[in-house]
């Protein structure tokens, strides 16, 4: 009786511990990601760059510590050419039940800016889920982790976390890519203030049984060890309430969510930036602007530290 119950103390302790995968650090994601040169499947105002253009150009840069993706901040466009050069990756590998720990120094800001890091599945969309860890449009609101998958996955009230829900149908019957999202309950998890304090880390735990999502900022005291420095394994036991939780209560996370990579880009107006920009306070007109102020893109790039996984 002893041994076995120190066995299921021993099982229980492992369930939230995950090992290290894979670390990408600068140049390493010039191999473990692809620059996805697609026409911007939310319709922004961009082109999107293969990894040979975005280098040249110095849209993609990386140092032993550091990936730079940015918007082209120089040329002004043509209203009848293409939209602005920017950039999106996608992780050559896929995941399920996995940890991810994302290290950002600086996210795109700006007007008409629609940055997100998430993690997908692109093909036959919904169908094998969504997590978007960090996404917003225009620097102001909404500031979310949101999933999104096909009809027939809800949330449920009264969930333990720190963050407000604004919708609870991940669904399609939610409406078009409405999703069902947490707000942030600090300013400093998105663009200006988040930049301002250094950025900080999310991390996202994805099992059959729930998504969550955490944010601390750079300062914050109350980051893990185990998130900040590379230990070689993480225990999200020790992480505290996360930012966001999605449980399988309502929801079948087993079979809404598939073999996920992993994704950064920054698009601008689009389906969400474009269709909120005058309600989030820009007068005029959201392609326009894009097409006439090329300076007001220099700070409209992502400062990448790393993304570890732990499976
Ligand atoms: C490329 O971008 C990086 C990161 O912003 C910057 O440090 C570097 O000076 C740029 N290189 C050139 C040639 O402009
Ligand atoms: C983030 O969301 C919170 C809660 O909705 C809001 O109070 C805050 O102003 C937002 N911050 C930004 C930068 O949008």
């Amino acid at each position: 009786m002893r041994s076995l119950a120190l066995l299921s103390f021993v099982s229980t302790a492992l369930a939230a511990t995950y090992s290290l995968s894979d670390n990408h650090v600068g140049p390493d994601f010039l191999t473990s990601f692809t620059h996805e040169a697609i026409p911007d499947p939310t319709s922004g105002r961009v082109n999107y760059v293969d990894q040979a253009t975005a280098t040249a150009q110095n849209l993609t840069f990386t140092s032993p510590d550091s990936l730079v993706l940015r918007a082209d901040a120089t040329t002004t466009l043509t209203p009848t050419g293409p939209g602005r050069n920017s950039v999106r990756i996608k992780s050559v590998k896929t995941y399920t039940t996995h940890v991810s720990v994302y290290d950002i120094r600086h996210m795109p800001q700006g007007l008409s800016t629609w940055p997100a890091a998430w993690e997908v599945q692109e093909d036959g969309w919904p169908a094998g889920g969504e997590v978007d860890i960090l996404e917003g449009a225009n620097d102001v609101a909404p500031n979310q982790s949101t999933l999104h998958t096909a009809a027939g996955c809800t949330m449920p009230d009264g969930r333990a976390e720190t963050g407000t829900p604004v919708s609870e149908d991940c669904g399609d019957s939610a409406g078009p890519n409405l999703g069902c999202g947490v707000h942030a309950p600090t300013t400093n998890s998105y663009g200006t203030a988040f930049n301002a304090a250094g950025g900080g880390w999310y991390a996202m735990e994805r099992t059959p049984d729930f998504v969550k999502v955490w944010f601390w900022s750079r300062g914050d005291a109350s980051v893990p060890a185990d998130v900040s420095g590379n230990t070689g394994s993480v225990d999200t036991d020790n992480w505290g309430e996360p930012t966001a939780y999605f449980p399988n209560t309502d929801c079948n996370l087993a079979s809404h969510f598939g073999q996920n990579n992993i994704i950064f880009d920054l698009t601008l107006c689009g389906d969400w930036a474009g269709a909120v920009y005058n309600s989030d306070g820009c007068s005029g007109d959201c392609v326009t602007y894009v097409n006439e102020n090329p300076s007001a893109f220099s700070n409209a790039y992502w400062d990448i530290g790393f993304v570890r996984v732990y499976e």
